[in-house]
């Protein structure tokens, strides 16, 4: 079975999602600094790529890691753009309509992750951002992480 069938939230969810928000918080906080000091080095925007997001919303309403980002950055006066990686045919729709009112910044990829080092390649630019992995197994895409760093 792919792990994308196998993915179920578990009781660690809602800990894991306030965790990963302050990592979000976090950058939010230092990038403005980094702007500033290193203006010429890449685009003055943030990338976020998220390279397993799930459905963004789940049934008691509580928000996925790609909401996480999205809500929070938006808080900001920064330029952004998401990567949205789900490669669950079911999930895929879900994320497409619950990050809808974001569709001008994020995109919906409904296709393997490993996919997004090809777009990466024809961006060819340096990027200010973060790339997070969140399979649901112990198996993290090494590959893609070295390749999008
Ligand atoms: C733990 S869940 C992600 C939860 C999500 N980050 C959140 O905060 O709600 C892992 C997700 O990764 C997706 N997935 C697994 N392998 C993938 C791959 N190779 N490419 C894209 N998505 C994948 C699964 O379908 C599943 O929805």
């Amino acid at each position: 079975m792919r792990e994308s069938e196998e993915f179920k939230q578990s009781g660690y969810t809602a800990q894991k999602q306030i965790v990963f928000g302050a990592i979000v918080k976090m950058y939010l906080h230092i990038w403005p600094g980094i702007f500033s000091r290193y203006p010429n080095w890449a685009k003055q925007y943030c990338l976020y790529i998220d390279l397993n997001s799930g459905p963004g919303r789940y049934d008691d309403d509580e928000i996925g890691s790609p909401l996480v980002f999205l809500e929070a950055i938006s808080k900001t006066r920064l330029e952004y753009h998401a990567m949205l990686y789900e490669s669950n045919q079911k999930d895929a729709p879900s994320l497409i309509e619950n990050v809808r009112a974001y569709r001008a910044y994020a995109d919906v990829y409904a296709e393997d992750n490993a996919n997004v080092l090809y777009r990466l390649t024809k961006r060819n630019e340096r990027q200010y951002g973060m790339v997070y992995a969140d399979p649901s197994n112990a198996q993290l895409p090494v590959k893609v992480l070295d390749g999008s760093a």
